[in-house]
C-alpha cells in the first residue's frame, strides 16, 4: 500500500494528482466559485469571518491525516482525497464477483452509477443547508466548533463526489455538479432528492440527534459504496468515512451529555419521576421523555433513508456490482446472493410478520438491520448515562413500523412498540410519541447562545476531553476575527 502525497500547490488540494489532469481540474476550478457562492449563502450563518480551530485532511495515512489550526471557513482546503489505491483488488460481490476492480465506468452501468454517486452527493450540502442557523445558538464554543467541522467535512464530501461526477461521467456528470449547488433543503420547488435532508434542524438537540441517526445511514451508505466494485468511489467512500466517524461521536456525545444533565439536575432537585416533566423542565433542562421522542422521530426518518425493504433497484446495484453490503468482505457466503434468503418484516394480512425474501432483493433490509444494530449500542451507552446517575428510565429505538413514509408500513399507524393502531388512537397518543409543537417551543426557548470560553448552557453538560485534548477553556471559536 503506497500513500500518496498531498499536493497543495493547485488551488484544490488532492492526492490524486489533478496538476496532471488538466481536463478535470479546469471543470472544478470552473464549479470552485459557484461553490463558495453557496457555501457564503447556505453555509453557517453569521460566522463567515469568524476563526474556528478545525481539522484539515492534510494526508491520508491513518496514523496521521489530519491537522488542527484557526481557520476562516470560506477559506478551509476543501480537497479531493481518496484513500491509497489497494493493489490487486478484486470485486468482491455480485455478478462481477473476482474480477478486477474497475478503474473506469463499466458503461453499461453508467447510469444506475451516476445516479448512486447523484443521490449521495446530495446528501453531502442538504445537510449543511439544514445546520446553518445553529451557530446563533450554540451551547457552548466547543460545540459551535463542532457543528462548523461536521459543516465543512460535509462540504468536503460534496467535492469528493463532485470530483467522480466530473471526472468520469463527462458533460452529464457536470451538469449533475451544478445541480448539486442549485437544490436547497426544504425548497417547495427544488428539493434535496431525499425526505429526511427537507426536514428542519430547529434545535441543538435536533442536530445531534441528526448526527447520531441521520449522518449514521450515511455512514453504512458509504460503507456498501465503499464495497463498490467502481474504484474510485470505493476509495473516495472509504476517505470519507475517516471524517464521518467524527460527525456520529458529535451526535452520540451530544445527546449522552443532553442526557446527563437532566439526569444530574434531576438528583439535585430530588425529582424522582422522569415523567413529571412540568418540574423538569422549570430546571431548565429537556424531560426525558421528550428526549425519548425527538429520538422517535429522528430514528424513523433515517429508517426511510434505506428505501424499500424489498427493492428491485437495491438488487439491481448489488448484482451490477456496484453497491455492496456493510463490510462485505467479512460476510461468509457466496457474495453472489442467487439462491439465498434474508427474513424481513413485512406487512401481512393486517400483521407484521417474518417472511422470507430473495436476500438479492433484500439488500436494503439487511443494510438497514445492520444499521439498526450499530444505533442500538449507542443507545446503551447513553442508558449507561442514565443508569449512573440513579434515574429510572430507559431509552428505546422504537419499532420499525413506526412513523415511517417509505416501504412495508407506511400506509399503517403503529406505535412505537409495533402495535398496529387504528387512525383514532393514533391521533390521541401521537404528543407521547412524536414531539409535539409545545415540546418544540420548550426546547427552543432552551437555545439561548453561550459563547465564553469554557462555558456550558445549562441544559447540557460539558464534554469529558477537548477536541485535539485541548484544556476546558480553550477558545474553539474567535467569533470576532
Ligand atoms: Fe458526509
Ligand atoms: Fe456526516
Amino acid at each position: 500500500m503506497t500513500i500518496e502525497t498531498v499536493d497543495y500547490t493547485t488551488k484544490i488540494p488532492n492526492n490524486v494528482n489533478l496538476a496532471a489532469d488538466r481536463q478535470v481540474l479546469r471543470a472544478l476550478e470552473g464549479w470552485h466559485p459557484g461553490y463558495i457562492d453557496w457555501w457564503m449563502n447556505m453555509g453557517p450563518q453569521g460566522f463567515q469571518e469568524a476563526l474556528v480551530y478545525l481539522r484539515t485532511a492534510v494526508s491520508v495515512d491513518p496514523k496521521g491525516w489530519a491537522k488542527f489550526d484557526y481557520v476562516k471557513m470560506p477559506e478551509y482546503r476543501w480537497g479531493i482525497l481518496l484513500a491509497p489505491k489497494e493493489e490487486d483488488r478484486k470485486i468482491p460481490f455480485g455478478r462481477h464477483y473476482g474480477e478486477p476492480a474497475w478503474q473506469d465506468v463499466p458503461g453499461e452501468y453508467r447510469a444506475m452509477l451516476r445516479r448512486l454517486v447523484v443521490i449521495q452527493g446530495d446528501t453531502e450540502p442538504a445537510s449543511v443547508e439544514q445546520q446553518r442557523h445553529l451557530g446563533k445558538t450554540a451551547p457552548s464554543l466547543y460545540d459551535m466548533r463542532n457543528v462548523f467541522q461536521v459543516n465543512v467535512e460535509e462540504g468536503r464530501h460534496l467535492w469528493a463526489m463532485v470530483y467522480i461526477l466530473q471526472k468520469y461521467f463527462g458533460r452529464d456528470g457536470r451538469e449533475e455538479a451544478v445541480e448539486l449547488l442549485q437544490r436547497r433543503s426544504g425548497s417547495a420547488d427544488k428539493p434535496r432528492m431525499l425526505g429526511a435532508f427537507n426536514e428542519a434542524t430547529p434545535d441543538w438537540l435536533s442536530f445531534y440527534m441528526f448526527t447520531f441517526f441521520t449522518d449514521r445511514d450515511g455512514k453504512m451508505q458509504l460503507e456498501s459504496l465503499a464495497q463498490s466494485g467502481f474504484d474510485p468511489l470505493s476509495r473516495t467512500c472509504r476517505f470519507m468515512l475517516t471524517e464521518e466517524a467524527h460527525h456520529m461521536f458529535v451526535g452520540e456525545t451530544g445527546v449522552g451529555r443532553t442526557v446527563q444533565r437532566t439526569c444530574e439536575a434531576m438528583r439535585a432537585a430530588g425529582i424522582e419521576d422522569p415523567y413529571d416533566t412540568d418540574r423538569v423542565r422549570a430546571l431548565g433542562v429537556i424531560d426525558l421523555p421528550t428526549i425519548q421522542k425527538k429520538l422517535n422521530l429522528h430514528y424513523s426518518l433515517s429508517l426511510d433513508l434505506f428505501g424499500s425493504e424489498v427493492s428491485t433497484n437495491a438488487a439491481n446495484s448489488f448484482n451490477a456490482s456496484l453497491k455492496g453490503r456493510f463490510q462485505e468482505i467479512k460476510i461468509e457466503d457466496d457474495h453472489r446472493l442467487e439462491h439465498a434468503t434474508y427474513p424481513v418484516l413485512k406487512l401481512v394480512d393486517g400483521e407484521i410478520k417474518r417472511v422470507d425474501e430473495p436476500a438479492l432483493t433484500a439488500v436494503n433490509m439487511r443494510l438497514r438491520d445492520d444499521y439498526t444494530a450499530d444505533c442500538q449500542r449507542g443507545v446503551d451507552r447513553w442508558n449507561k448515562v442514565i443508569n449512573k446517575t440513579g434515574v429510572a428510565f430507559k431509552l428505546e429505538l422504537p419499532h420499525v413500523a413506526f412513523h415511517r413514509q417509505i416501504g412495508e408500513f407506511q400506509n399503517v399507524k403503529a406505535s412505537p412498540a409495533g402495535a398496529l393502531v387504528d387512525e383514532a388512537t393514533w391521533n390521541r397518543d401521537v404528543d407521547k410519541w412524536l414531539p409535539s409543537s409545545a415540546d418544540g417551543d420548550f426546547i427552543v426557548s432552551l437555545m439561548r447562545p453561550v459563547y465564553e470560553t469554557g462555558r456550558f448552557s445549562g441544559w447540557i453538560a460539558p464534554p469529558r476531553l477537548g477536541i485535539d485534548n485541548k484544556p476546558g477553556d480553550f477558545e474553539y471559536v474567535k467569533i470576532a476575527a
